[in-house]
């Protein structure tokens, strides 16, 4: 695996663009306009910066990221990748769409992975001609600094596809786990029925405050759940406790009602200046 595609450069699109340059792969990362794919790559300098003021990552090390990188709107550039990572957001038909274009354009012996991080593997690789080489890889953000990377792996992925996503992840110098194909994977499916839990209890009465204290002093969690959900965002923690929720149709998954008044209200998190807290 030499050459990796990329679509989008998000927040995580980036971070997973830096990353494989850095490892020494060749990168081409695809947006939908030279505006998106601007600004993409502006919060990649960003991020570098930031990375090398931190002593996270050396001048030395990010030195030939910039050869590495080259960016473009058109799918059809990247048709020579070995492998692609699609980052784009977390609608399935929008995913669909791009992985039958992948499919279309890009040679056929390419793995193409998605980094959503709970849609189905199953029905994004079913609308391909490939589905034994669709994968999940879900990195973590920020993707750089995130030791874990967990490859999902459907009901089709092909073993040989698997080894081949864990021997690049290894590269890249991430611990890996794989996961079957059911909402939430490993990581959410523990993670984001705890921070839902918590806002139960804010619901009830208790501060955020008591509750972040009794997890971070406690259970020894490095932030407090409530905390976490406002980095995560209000409307994304909702959005994957209903697809849980829906995926298993299972009552204990049940979204609490909490969370669904601050998202109606515009009470985000950490993105929109107020959520459990203030910002
Ligand atoms: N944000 C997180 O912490 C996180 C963590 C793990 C996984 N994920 C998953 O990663 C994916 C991306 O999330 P994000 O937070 O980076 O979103 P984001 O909104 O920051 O970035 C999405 C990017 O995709 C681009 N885009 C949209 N349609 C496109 C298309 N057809 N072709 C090319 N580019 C297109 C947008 O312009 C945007 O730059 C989602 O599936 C999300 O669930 C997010």
């Amino acid at each position: 695996m030499k050459k990796i595609l990329v679509v989008g450069s998000g927040l995580m699109g980036s971070g997973i663009s830096l990353s494989f340059a850095k490892a020494g792969f060749d990168v081409i990362v695809v947006e939908r306009s030279e505006d998106d794919l601007q600004r993409g790559m502006d919060m990649m300098k960003k991020t570098v910066s930031s990375l090398v003021k931190k002593e996270k990552w050396t001048d030395e090390e990010t030195g030939q990221i910039w050869e590495r990188i080259h960016g473009s709107t058109k799918l059809e550039d990247g048709k020579d990748a070995n492998l692609v990572i699609e980052a784009i957001p977390e609608k399935l038909p929008l995913k669909q769409e791009v992985f039958r274009e992948l499919d279309r354009v890009i040679q056929k012996e390419a793995i193409l992975a998605s980094n959503t991080s709970s849609l189905s593997i199953s029905a994004i690789g079913s609308v391909t001609h490939r589905p034994e080489k669709v994968v999940g890889m879900h990195f973590f953000s920020p993707v750089p600094l995130m030791d874990l990377l967990e490859i999902v792996r459907s009901l089709k992925t092909s073993d040989e596809t698997v080894e081949q996503v864990k021997a690049v992840g290894k590269h890249l110098g991430k611990k890996i786990i794989v996961a079957k194909d059911y909402p939430g994977f490993i990581v959410n499916r523990v993670l984001v029925p705890m921070l839902n839990e918590a806002a139960y209890l804010v619901m009830e009465g208790y501060t955020p405050e008591e509750v972040d204290q009794g997890m971070t002093l406690g259970a020894n969690h490095p932030v407090g759940p409530l905390r976490l959900a406002d980095y995560v965002g209000i409307d994304v923690l909702l959005n994957t406790m209903e697809s849980l929720h829906e995926g298993f149709n299972d009552s204990k998954y049940r979204p609490c009602p909490l969370l669904k008044r601050m998202v109606e209200a515009g009470l985000l998190g950490k993105k929109s200046g107020k959520g459990f807290y203030s910002y």
